[in-house]
């Protein structure tokens, strides 16, 4: 009997890489989703990439009756919860939709593992936690001091998993802070699927690229970095969900609560994106500068030390197979799942 494995945010950029790397591993997958921010034909994807489907749930996290229906139907040995909403504009104009989407759906989550005694927890956390006033390389001891209400979303959630796990030591759970996840799965069969203008880097440069949209603009080149142009921490989203399953896997024989970055541990800038991307796409990026965007940071990336001497995590790919692999889902996908 393979073990079981809840993911919500299944069909989601990170979710569905995740899904791919469980079942290739030998899990089975229950996909609870809402699809607010997806489609449900990524799981079909996700099923000709692994050969074998996944279930699937539709509803909303909040949905007590459905959740409670969920857990009844199987029996986990550990949930992934990657659901949640992450625009940093729209947290800023609607708070109360991202406390409900990020805070309250995991609430309603763990309340709903404990009352079926399944106590082993892998949480989509961000970098953005740490905020404006950690030092760069950022360390997970670093106090946390989120700019935004995305950040402080997912803060909150943080400090409740925290008081569970000293309320109750047989909880075993993983904070993971994601840097800057981007790239596809190699088969071009999933990727990033972003709604209207996206407004992360990666794939706004694709759709520049493909040709949907005029031209990139560089938030910002008189930051204090190399080029003037912002410093992030890129990592394939391929080495992401296999960090999630070493996570989920150290987790199943270790209780209490481990923190990690999950990053590649270097910096690199907006142009040395768009070098890399026309590099591996053999065409130029229009780009033109303009101003900075508003809570944007000049330089982050991670100390990645921690998931690798725990789990020995590392990110293995570089920023060349990012933007090819990026390149290859925009190319063979060029409306996303549509
Ligand atoms: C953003 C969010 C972050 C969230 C993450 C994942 C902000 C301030 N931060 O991170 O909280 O966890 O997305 O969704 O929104 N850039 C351009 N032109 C563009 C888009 C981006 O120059 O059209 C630059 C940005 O200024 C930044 C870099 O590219 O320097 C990366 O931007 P982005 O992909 O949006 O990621 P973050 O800002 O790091």
């Amino acid at each position: 009997m393979r073990q079981k494995i809840l993911v919500t945010g299944g069909a989601g950029f990170i979710g569905s890489h995740t899904c791919v790397e469980l079942l290739a591993t030998g899990y089975d997958v229950v996909v609870l989703d809402n699809f607010s921010n997806s489609k449900p034909a990524v799981l079909d994807r996700v099923r000709q990439i692994a050969g074998r489907d996944v279930i699937r749930y539709e509803a909303d996290l909040r949905d007590r009756g459905n959740l409670e229906r969920v857990f009844s139907e199987h029996a986990f040995s550990g949930v992934l919860h990657c659901a949640g909403v992450k625009a940093i504009d729209e947290a800023q104009r609607n708070p109360i939709k991202y406390y409900q989407h990020n805070f309250e759906a995991s609430l309603a989550l763990i309340d709903a593992m404990a009352r079926h005694n399944v106590r082993r927890l892998v949480f989509s956390s961000s970098a953005t936690v740490y905020g404006e006033s950690a030092r760069v390389p950022y360390r997970e001891e670093a106090p946390l001091a989120p700019n935004t209400v995305y950040g402080r979303s997912k803060m909150m959630a943080e400090e409740v998993l925290h008081d569970l796990v000293s309320s109750d030591p047989s909880w075993h759970i993983a904070i993971l802070r994601y840097f800057n996840p981007v790239g596809a799965h190699p088969s071009g069969l999933i990727g990033e699927d972003p709604s209207g203008v996206p407004s992360n880097l990666m794939p706004h440069i694709c759709q520049v690229a493909i040709g949907k949209l005029p031209e990139l603009g560089i938030f910002g080149h008189d930051y204090p970095t190399p080029d003037g142009t912002g410093v992030r921490d890129y990592l394939h989203v391929v080495d992401l969900a296999e960090g999630h399953v070493k996570a989920l896997q150290y987790i199943f024989n270790e209780p209490g609560l481990l923190t990690l970055n999950l990053g590649n541990g270097r910096g690199y800038s907006v142009l040395e994106v768009v070098r890399a991307f026309e590099h591996a796409a053999g065409s130029r990026i229009n780009y033109k500068f303009a101003a900075r965007r508003a809570g944007d940071l000049a330089s982050y990336y991670a100390d990645a030390a921690r998931a690798n001497e725990v789990l020995g995590w590392r990110a293995r790919r570089d920023l060349t197979e990012m933007c090819r692999d990026a390149w290859r889902w925009q190319q063979q996908n060029p409306n996303g799942y549509e």
